[in-house]
């Protein structure tokens, strides 16, 4: 553990392993990302999360839930968190630095997958804030660009500085060594920001209202949901209200049983 910081050791247990942040970054004082090393144990499906955590006050694990933002080939795990203000988590795990200990779940889990969708041309991946974690992982996996035509990040945050990893995503995954090449042609990243000035500003449903989320796509089209498939994941009221359009457009949502046109992280309470 580094020396400047009075986190304290940690013990793993039968669900829990104990794991050493490698990297930091702090993109605003409200968002911060980071990787931990990765037990050679830990398997998961891009799009999966998984319980974090420190030690709490009273010496048991804090744990909360969160999305794996790195690709199942990376040898390091990626996270990306926001900082809520006496959050019991995140008011100690933004504080965290290389070579400090976390606690990581040894049971990822999740909705948002592949296997929950049916086969499909084009896939959009719609979040807001930190709802762009499952993302990272699920757009760095070889196996979707096998599955869809147009894989499609849009991410909605409310000022500039909220866009994490917006050069990378902008970039096309350039430096991806695995999907780098492909994702030029295939992917394509729509970032929005509603509360300062941008190129594009307003929220998804505004984006998908006029055009605008289709616009900049080889196919330029709207939503069909015979070719579409849709994965949500952030503000519970956007997944709540876009979810009931969807399905009045014919989209039936999927799970891991039964795969359907749409998804969302169930138990994703941001
Ligand atoms: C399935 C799942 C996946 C998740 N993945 C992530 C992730 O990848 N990154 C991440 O930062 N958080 C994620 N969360 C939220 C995370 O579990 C914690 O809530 C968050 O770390 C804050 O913990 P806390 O103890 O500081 O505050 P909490 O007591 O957990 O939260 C306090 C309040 O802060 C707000 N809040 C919490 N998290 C967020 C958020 N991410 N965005 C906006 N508002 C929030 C909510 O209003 C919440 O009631 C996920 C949650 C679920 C259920
Ligand atoms: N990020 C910041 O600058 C900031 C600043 C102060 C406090 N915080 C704290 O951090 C928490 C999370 O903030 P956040 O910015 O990550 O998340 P957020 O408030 O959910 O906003 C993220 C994005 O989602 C959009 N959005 C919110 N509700 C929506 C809905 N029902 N339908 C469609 N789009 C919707 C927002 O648009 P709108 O902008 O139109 O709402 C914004 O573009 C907040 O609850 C707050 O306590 C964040």
């Amino acid at each position: 553990m580094s020396t400047d910081t009075a986190l304290p050791e940690l013990t793993p247990t039968t669900a829990l392993s104990v794991e050493t942040v490698q990297s930091v970054h702090h993109w605003n004082e409200h968002l911060f990302s980071f990787s931990v090393s990765r037990p050679d144990s830990f398997r998961f499906r891009s799009g999966e999360f998984v319980m974090i955590g420190l030690q709490g006050d009273n010496g048991k694990p804090l744990l909360r839930a969160y999305s794996v933002a790195s690709p199942s080939y990376d040898e390091k795990l990626d996270f990306l968190s926001i900082k809520v203000e006496d959050g019991p988590l995140t008011s100690k795990l933004q504080k965290v630095q290389p070579g400090d200990n976390i606690y990581l779940g040894r049971k990822p889990t999740g909705t948002l997958v592949a296997d929950a969708l049916l086969p499909g041309k084009r896939l959009f991946m719609l979040s807001t804030g930190t709802g762009l974690a499952p993302f990272l992982s699920v757009a760095r996996d070889p196996d979707i660009y096998d599955m869809f035509d147009e894989v499609v990040i849009v991410h909605s945050v409310r000022r500039v500085s909220d866009l994490a990893f917006h050069d990378e995503l902008a970039g096309k995954l350039a430096d991806d060594p695995l999907v780098g090449d492909v994702a030029q042609e295939k992917f394509h990243y729509v970032p929005t920001v509603t509360r300062e000035p941008f190129h594009t500003t307003g929220r998804i449903d505004a984006l998908i209202e006029d055009g605008r989320l289709f616009a900049g796509l080889p196919s330029a089209h709207g939503f069909n949901p015979e070719t579409d498939r849709i994965m949500m994941c952030g503000s519970m009221e956007m997944i709540k209200s876009l979810g009931a359009k969807f399905e009045e457009m014919g989209f039936p949502e999927g799970s891991n049983a039964q795969p359907g046109a749409y998804v969302i992280e169930k138990a994703f309470a941001g």
